[in-house]
């Protein structure tokens, strides 16, 4: 649905479970994203779940499989939607550490950026990041994000304690 250069942001197909699955039970990749303490998942539950979804109809909302050569790397969304204040939160894991570090999440961010405030005319996008993520924070602040707030110590990631980052992008600092 979104055209960038190397990428493509589109739904999640059946077809990409199977990724998924692998992605999601990466320890490396959960580590990396920092969410919820890293837990296994079954194959037939991530199925399960994704039939439910389609059961239940309407469309698929703002998240999207991030495409690359044809096939699922990973997946990127925003979230917890603000209609007063036209906020979003954006996440995004690139799940194939292969395409780490090349550029590929930039010109992800950038297109899910775009799909925001041309579209979804959207007043803030902004997201939480774990201190230490360097490549995340890197990637982030490549596009335009900016520190807002650091919540010390407050996670708790692969044995120790790290800083929590939030950090945003404004409209009107948005290059486009
Ligand atoms: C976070 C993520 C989306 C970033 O995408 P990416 O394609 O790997 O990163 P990019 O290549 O676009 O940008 C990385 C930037 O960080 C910089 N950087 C800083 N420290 C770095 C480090 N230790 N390792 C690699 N890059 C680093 C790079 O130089 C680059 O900036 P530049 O282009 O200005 O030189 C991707 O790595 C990912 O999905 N990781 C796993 C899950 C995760 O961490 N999700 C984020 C949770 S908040």
């Amino acid at each position: 649905m979104l055209e960038g250069e190397r990428i493509r942001l589109r739904a999640v197909e059946r077809e990409d479970l199977v990724q998924l699955w692998q992605h999601n039970n990466d320890l490396s990749v959960e580590l990396a994203g920092g969410g919820d303490p890293p837990m296994p998942q079954a194959y037939e539950r991530l199925v399960a779940e994704w039939e439910e979804q389609i059961r239940s109809g309407g469309r698929d909302g703002t998240s999207f499989a991030i495409e690359a050569d044809g096939v699922m790397i990973g997946q990127c969304a925003l979230f917890n939607e603000d209609r007063t204040a036209r906020t979003y939160e954006l996440g995004i894991t690139i799940g194939d550490a292969t395409y780490w570090g090349r550029g590929y999440g930039q010109e992800c961010l950038r297109l899910l950026l775009t799909y925001a405030f041309r579209h979804l005319n959207v007043h803030k996008v902004w997201l939480r990041v774990h201190a230490s993520n360097a490549r995340a924070v890197g990637s982030y602040s490549a596009c335009g994000f900016v520190e807002e707030g650091r919540l010390r110590a407050h996670v708790w990631c692969d044995g120790k304690y790290d800083d929590l980052l939030v950090m945003g992008v404004l409209r009107e600092e948005w290059t486009g």
